[in-house]
């Protein structure tokens, strides 16, 4: 958590507090109208996200929807999220704001099957750009199969501000889901993405290891939803910076194992033929670099060596 210099240490106030969501002043009537979006209607409360109704069919409907920084992150943030099914026509409507009107973005669909017990899990990608700094943005994701269409998930973010300033950000890893029957998940996990909302930081590090799903590897993807769903809380509104973990290797995903990992996020380009294992971006004048750790391990590290519940073979 960064302090601000002029601070004397005793002040637990954020330097920039990125607003609560719940407090933002547009009233989502006045936002909706504006997007074109004919029906659209306001949304459920976006710290309780998790519990939005699911469709009882598989379909487009946005889940485990979480932020990240682009090239530069005063000016660019990537919205990432999930669904079920594909999603049809999957978009973002980013709200309007002094001196600039709405964008309609088209998101890019990233797709895998999972290794182990073949299912294909569906990612969106909406890359905004050319973003002001310091700015609050209103955004709303929908598509043409979403069943929550009447109220489509909406949510805010702050970008960062340019140059020299104070910010907060927060970081921890090893956060896992707090669905308690998946081998290393425990419900602390659901307060601890709580706890990173009560600072309202700029943005948070999400340290691997991630969700453990290696260790649950008949059900990885459903462990990543719910780890998606239960960050969502905040990864919503705030960029969630990850970095991989041993546990990020997959079995069956991919010649690295990162198959799961690299569709989920959209990261900062590293300028080499392995984009996303490792990144770095600029907040004012503070480089944060985030390293890969699956280099030389001697822990259960995946394809290396099994985990608890690994299978046999
Ligand atoms: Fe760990």
């Amino acid at each position: 958590m960064a302090r601000d210099p002029k601070n004397d240490g005793n002040d637990e106030k954020p330097n920039r507090p990125v607003e609560n969501p719940l407090a933002f002043p547009v009233s989502r009537r006045r936002f909706l109208t504006g997007t074109g979006a004919a029906g659209l209607a306001a949304a459920a409360s976006p710290l309780v996200p998790s519990g939005r109704a699911h469709a009882a069919t598989p379909d487009g409907t946005p889940e485990q929807i979480h932020l990240t920084w682009g090239r530069d992150p005063s000016r660019s943030v990537i919205v990432s999220w999930a669904s079920a099914a594909q999603a049809v026509n999957p978009r973002l409507h980013l709200g309007p704001h002094p001196g600039c009107g709405e964008r309609i973005v088209r998101a890019l669909q990233k797709t895998y099957t999972d290794g182990l017990n073949g299912q294909t899990v569906f990612t969106y990608h909406a890359h905004l750009e050319d973003l002001s700094p310091d700015t609050l943005y209103q955004y709303v994701l929908t598509a043409d199969n979403d069943s929550n269409a009447a109220q489509p998930f909406t949510a805010s973010f702050r970008t960062a501000p340019a140059g020299r300033a104070p910010f907060r950000w927060t970081s921890f890893g090893d956060l896992a889901t707090p669905v308690t029957s998946w081998v290393l998940s425990y419900g602390q996990s659901a307060f601890a993405v709580q706890a990173v909302e009560s600072f309202k930081p700029l943005f948070h590090l999400l340290n691997g290891d991630l969700c453990y799903a290696n260790l649950n590897p008949h059900v990885q993807p459903a462990v990543w939803a719910d780890f998606g769903n239960n960050n969502q809380a905040s990864a919503a509104f705030r960029p969630w910076m990850p970095c991989p973990g041993n546990h990020e290797v997959e079995f069956n995903n991919g010649p690295q194992g990162f198959t799961s990992y690299l569709t989920r996020y959209s990261l900062p380009h590293n300028g080499t033929e392995f984009p996303g294992r490792w990144y770095s971006f600029r907040v004012g004048t503070a480089l944060f670099i985030s390293l890969q750790a699956d280099d030389v391990i001697y822990q259960d590290g995946a394809a290396f060596v099994g985990g608890p519940a690994a299978p046999s073979w």
